[in-house]
């Protein structure tokens, strides 16, 4: 046998054991001998270099040269899936399908969605010729260098079949296990670690070194095949041809014949997909068939023929970049984490809350550590937890701050309270500027303000506290952005309006602490007056249905500051309501559920007005006496055939005085 025949026989022999240990995971010689192998070719090609070739296995070790990445198109664009997130929606999808083919039999198929980065590979004559990242789905980056290093992706096809040219695309992942190992290392090495399998994918194939590209645990799944002459008309059926060619294909590929099937497969990846090695997002399904795929089309952004359903992550690991601190309505200072960005549940997060300084110490958090965030009911997510073992050796310990950032104001920290707050109530921006917001808001005074529009009045010097409201000019506002004189005139108008809203509102809408609207109403049902409110006693308080110590010291607190009675003494002067209106009785669900029978005369009040009063406070009226009734009220003259049925379905009956009693304490 002469040099070119060993050459080319040696490189089949390690292509075949190649694809053995990273395609099919079933390595059939042992690392000896197959470092043997590559060592032989190795000598024979320096000896040779007139034998070279840039498909031989021993390219796949990259090269240092260093180089940027050519944009290049695609031949096809890239789409993206529609993201769904319920059964009801898979069952929408099939719908819509089953429609737009008129009925027609679909034959799906399930796969997973590999979590990691999409490429497209180009073939020509069963050579590897361009590999291109997705980029803007129009034009990526041709990183071939960097691919033809990945052992699971052939360079030269096997068998026969493929056509002379096609492209390929698949995703590039990393295992769980791989980047754990590569992560360890960094730690050694005192680079910085990857959050997840994902983003250390992309960050390798983005490096413009392939030699030590080729030095990362990257693998690639196919998942697409786009060409003339393929062999079959099914997406599943090409896959299989394609698995014969040399390529990845994962064996959880499975078609569907219908929705049950589909939910069948979406259930049992949910169970088990912490057990694969490698991490996966959600799973996909496509139509089977190139022809009904073709018939369905593609929006301008995704096909018609396929969806992602996508499982929730409801955690992610990130790096920890540094931390702001907000100051709230209530001067309440909250610790946000920056965060590098991460995909949790859908969307990229870069902030997440960290509650206060007793959560940071009790996670021992440093700048630069790589935490675990969560989404829960809130929009914004939440830091639950470290990555000890990730530490970094430029982990910084985080020390909270002592001063407001917004006015300077030294923070104090209630004793048993977690929070620190910032005491400059009246003269710290955003919690002026908060209660600005929160006094105009729908449930307080209802202005009809937008927060913006509210914030640039106050940069304007226009608003101060929320007195100033009801002295804001017209002239004023059109000298502003954005103000017309229409809109000058709204909101005029609407301030004038707003000095109606109740008693009970505008005590929500002073943004006493711990007063809410429930609290608010209670407050205002009960002690009827502002003045009755400001000389209450802490015992006064307490002695209020619901309300306890904490919002009784409170309101205590308000009414001793002189310059909050100022504003009260200013608010009553433009004519808001300091008392509940004697013809606007303060709403509760008190009679919730109770259906009341009236009858007869009353002594205080007319049956109108008690009809009025039961239904204010939940009740219901109802004509007849039946087993549903659950009180008679009655007056003088209350008919004897009444008296009677009421006894015999043994429904209490009840006086005037008594329902006053029970809509005050039921
Ligand atoms: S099919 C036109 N199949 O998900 C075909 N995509 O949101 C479109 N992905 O960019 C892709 N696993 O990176 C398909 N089994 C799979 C997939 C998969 C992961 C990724 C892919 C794509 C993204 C779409």
């Amino acid at each position: 046998m002469d040099v070119k025949e060993r050459i080319i026989q040696l490189r089949k022999t390690i292509n075949h054991h190649n694809h053995s240990y990273y395609v099919l995971a079933k390595p059939e010689i042992s690392d000896f001998e197959f470092d043997q192998l590559m060592r032989e070719l190795i000598e024979l090609e320096k000896e040779h270099p007139e034998l070279k070739d840039p498909n031989s296995p021993t390219q796949r070790v990259g090269s240092d040269i260093d180089h940027e990445f050519r944009q290049v198109k695609h031949d096809f664009p890239m789409l993206s899936l529609t993201n769904t997130y319920s059964f009801e929606e898979i069952q929408e999808f099939n719908q819509r399908i089953t429609k737009l083919l008129h009925g027609e039999r679909v034959e799906y198929v399930c796969e997973l969605k590999y979590d990691g980065v999409s490429i497209n590979l180009q073939y020509k004559d069963g050579l590897l010729t361009k590999a291109i990242t997705r980029g803007d789905g129009t034009t990526g980056d041709d990183v071939t260098p960097n691919v033809r290093t990945i052992k699971s992706i052939p360079l030269v096809l096997h068998g026969t079949g493929y056509p002379d040219q096609f492209e390929i695309r698949g995703e590039i992942i990393i295992t769980r296990q791989g980047f754990e190992r590569m992560n360890r290392g960094r730690i050694e090495t005192g680079e910085p670690v990857f959050a997840n399998p994902r983003n250390a994918a992309a960050g390798t194939l983005k490096i413009q070194n392939s030699s030590l590209v080729a030095k990362r645990p990257l693998d690639c799944f196919m998942y697409h095949i786009a060409g003339n002459k393929l062999p079959s008309d099914g997406h599943f059926e090409n896959m299989m041809a394609a698995r014969d060619w040399g390529f990845k294909i994962p064996v959880h590929m499975t078609r569907c014949r219908n929705i049950q099937d589909i939910f069948n497969y979406v259930n049992k990846w949910e169970q088990e997909r912490n057990n694969l090695p490698f991490n996966i997002d959600g799973i996909v399904i496509k139509i089977n068939s190139y022809r009904q795929q073709k018939k369905l089309g593609t929006t301008a952004k995704s096909p018609r023929w396929a969806i992602a359903y996508k499982y929730k992550t409801l955690q992610a690991v990130t790096r920890l970049k540094s931390i702001d601190y907000q100051v709230g309505r209530t001067g309440a200072v909250t610790p946000v984490a920056n965060l590098e960005p991460v995909q949790l549940a859908g969307t990229t997060v870069r902030r997440a809350s960290l509650h206060n300084a007793d959560q940071i110490a009790l996670l021992e958090l440093r700048l630069n550590d790589m935490v675990t965030i969560e989404k829960g009911g809130e929009i914004i997510p939440k830091v639950v937890g470290i990555e000890k073992n990730y530490r970094q050796p430029d982990s910084v310990p985080i020390k909270f701050i002592e001063y407001c950032p917004e006015c300077g104001t030294k923070l104090f920290r209630k004793q048993d309270e977690a929070r620190h707050y910032c005491p400059n109530e009246t003269g710290c921006p955003p919690q002026i500027k908060g209660k600005l917001n929160h006094f105009a808001s729908r449930k307080a005074m209802d202005i009809g303000l937008a927060d913006a529009t509210i914030n640039q009045l106050y940069d304007a010097g226009l608003l101060k506290n929320v007195a100033d409201f009801y002295a804001l000019k017209k002239d004023q506002l059109l000298h502003l952005e954005r103000f017309g004189d229409k809109s000058a005139d709204n909101l005029i108008q609407s301030i004038l309006e707003s000095k109606k809203a109740p008693f009970e509102r505008l005590l929500y809408a002073l943004g006493i602490r711990y007063i809410g609207e429930t609290a608010a109403r209670k407050i205002a049902g009960h002690f009827r007056s502002m003045q009755a409110i400001s000389s209450a006693s802490y015992e006064d308080l307490i002695a209020v249905e619901d309300i306890g110590g904490t919002i009784a010291e409170s309101i205590l607190q308000y009414f001793s500051r002189q310059d909050n009675l100022e504003l009260i003494q200013k608010l009553s002067g433009h004519g808001l309501q300091m008392s509940v209106a004697s013809d606007r009785p303060v709403r509760t669900m008190k009679l919730n559920g109770l259906n009341f029978v009236i009858s007869g005369v009353f002594q205080h009040s007319s049956r109108e007005e008690i009809k009025q009063m039961i239904e204010i406070n939940g009740g219901r009226i109802v004509s007849a006496i039946s087993g549903n009734t659950n009180y008679v009220v009655a007056g003088r003259n209350m008919g004897p055939a009444k008296l009677e049925k009421a006894k015999k379905h043994g429904i209490p009956v009840i006086t005037e005085k008594y329902l006053y009693s029970m809509i005050k304490n039921p």
